[in-house]
């Protein structure tokens, strides 16, 4: 059986998929899954993923993302796509999901919500994007882990042109913003990256003891 460290020394960001392997949806409802299960402060989760299918769209993407070929070749590409700010509306719509979901009552969770607005809602706008977009890595490193552990290949990818694809998909009306996009599938035999060593800091270099 292969433990946490074989998969994350199996798995390496794909250069070249190999276009006719598609990812299964049982797979891929997996993947979703790790995503959505994946730990946001406060339990916000303030972003939303876009999984792009659509060729002709992604063509375009392409042209928009250093022409990556990944783009295009991969079986599925993801968008973690962050809110730009969190409003009042949507703290409490999430306080009403966490009461339905545990019996409890709204009024009860006042105390979260205090603590939203004096951290995250008290930041300008510009750092409020940047937690949210932090938010949303957090899922994306979730979902190359679990990818791994399915033996599927993913590129996480920041080579594009966030605005361009907001424009493309329409986010920013959608309070919306591209934070990084991912590709999933299968790696091509002549992806030649598949044979590097990883290359990462030593242990000495990387972790600190005090
Ligand atoms: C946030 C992020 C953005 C990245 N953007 C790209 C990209 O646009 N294109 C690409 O080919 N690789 C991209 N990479 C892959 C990194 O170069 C790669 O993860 C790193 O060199 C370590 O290699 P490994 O993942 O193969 O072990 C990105 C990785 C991360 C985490």
């Amino acid at each position: 059986m292969s433990t946490y460290i074989d998969d994350l020394n199996w798995r390496y960001a794909t250069k070249k998929f190999d276009i006719n392997k598609e990812v299964s949806s049982k797979d891929l409802q997996t993947l979703l899954e790790a995503i959505q299960l994946t730990a946001s402060s406060y339990g916000l989760q303030p972003y939303e993923i876009i999984i792009i299918k659509d060729a002709a769209l992604r063509e375009e993407l392409k042209a928009h993302s250093w022409n990556q070929t990944q783009i295009t070749d991969a079986s599925e590409v993801i968008v973690f796509a962050n809110k730009t700010h969190i409003t009042s509306s949507y703290v409490d719509s999430y306080l009403q999901d966490i009461a339905q979901t545990r019996g409890l009552k709204t009024e009860d969770l006042q105390g979260l919500k205090g603590m939203v607005e004096s951290t995250i809602m008290k930041l300008n706008p510009e750092d409020q994007n940047t937690w949210a977009a932090k938010q949303a890595y957090i899922a994306l490193g979730n979902l190359l882990s679990a990818a791994a552990n399915l033996r599927i290949d993913t590129c996480p990818m920041e080579g594009f042109d966030a605005a361009k694809y907001d424009q493309l998909l329409n986010l920013k009306e959608r309070g919306l913003t591209t934070a990084v996009i991912v590709t999933i599938g299968y790696r091509s035999e002549d992806d030649q990256t598949q044979f590097a060593a990883k290359v990462r800091k030593s242990k000495e270099d990387l972790i600190n003891k005090l």
